[in-house]
């Protein structure tokens, strides 16, 4: 399975997303170049936030790949594929797991693994994308600011070999890739709506006019999430302008 990918191991990076920048900028790797580092000094988050996790007991790695067959307007597809394929690999586990927009990836109310992606455009093209993903695998307590925090082992009283997850969740990925490559965003859309933590679930959540009563919809195909409030107003929120409570 394996030799689809060119895994590069690392025992310490500052973030496995800034070396596979480095690696960009020394050259064309090839597609699905897979960076991985058994720890991380500078792990980076969504919102400028920390990544948290444990020396050898995750998953913290970045693939690099050139979906210049993309435009630019529907870049929040590789998000959703590769949410897609996280949740594919989980649910070989376990049943349970969904993608809590735009890109999180729950088990109940508790965060398994985040993504975090950077892609280079030129014009209308991405020239290049660095897929970031940080998988809770093998640990077992998490600090004490992040209390929603759990892992593959807190769900399945499981221990994991890190090298053979790898390849397994790098499969799962690039399936769900191969569906994008093929442009079919009807199929990736009812698929990425079938796993949407909490869609058409009465829910709580704020935002800049503070607290309100909502059912999520569903998603526009630039990832806008359209939520439909309690008075039957419809509205679509873009990155950080909406808080799950
Ligand atoms: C999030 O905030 O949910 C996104 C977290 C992404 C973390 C991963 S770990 C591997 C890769 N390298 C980083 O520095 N960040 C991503």
């Amino acid at each position: 399975m394996s030799e689809d990918f060119n895994i590069i191991k690392y025992k310490t990076v500052s973030s496995t997303n800034d070396k596979a920048k480095e690696c960009l900028q020394s050259g064309k790797p090839e597609n699905f170049t897979v960076i991985i580092s058994e720890e991380q000094t500078k792990g980076r988050g969504q919102r400028g936030n920390f990544w948290h996790s444990e020396k050898n007991k995750n998953l913290t790695l970045s693939t690099i790949i050139f979906p210049n067959f993309l435009p630019v307007s529907k870049q929040f597809y590789l998000s959703k594929v590769v949410s897609l394929g996280i949740i594919d690999y989980l649910n070989s586990k376990k049943q349970g797991f969904k993608i809590k927009w735009p890109n999180d990836i729950f088990y109940n109310d508790k965060k398994i693994c985040g993504i975090l992606i950077e892609n280079s455009l030129t014009g209308t093209e991405i020239k290049s994308s660095i897929i970031g993903i940080g998988l809770n695998i093998n640990q077992k307590k998490f600090p004490e600011n992040l209390p929603d925090a759990i892992s593959l082992k807190n769900i399945t009283d499981k221990n994991y070999n890190i090298e053979n997850e790898v390849n397994e969740l790098l499969t799962f990925i690039s399936k769900k890739y191969n569906l994008l490559k093929t442009l079919n965003f009807t199929e990736i859309d009812f698929l990425y709506h079938k796993n949407l933590y909490k869609i058409n679930k009465l829910s709580n959540f704020k935002d800049v006019n503070g607290t309100f009563k909502g059912k999520i919809k569903g998603t526009l195909s630039e990832g806008n999430l359209i939520v439909q409030a309690k008075n039957d107003l419809i509205k679509y929120y873009n990155f950080k302008e909406i808080e799950f409570l």
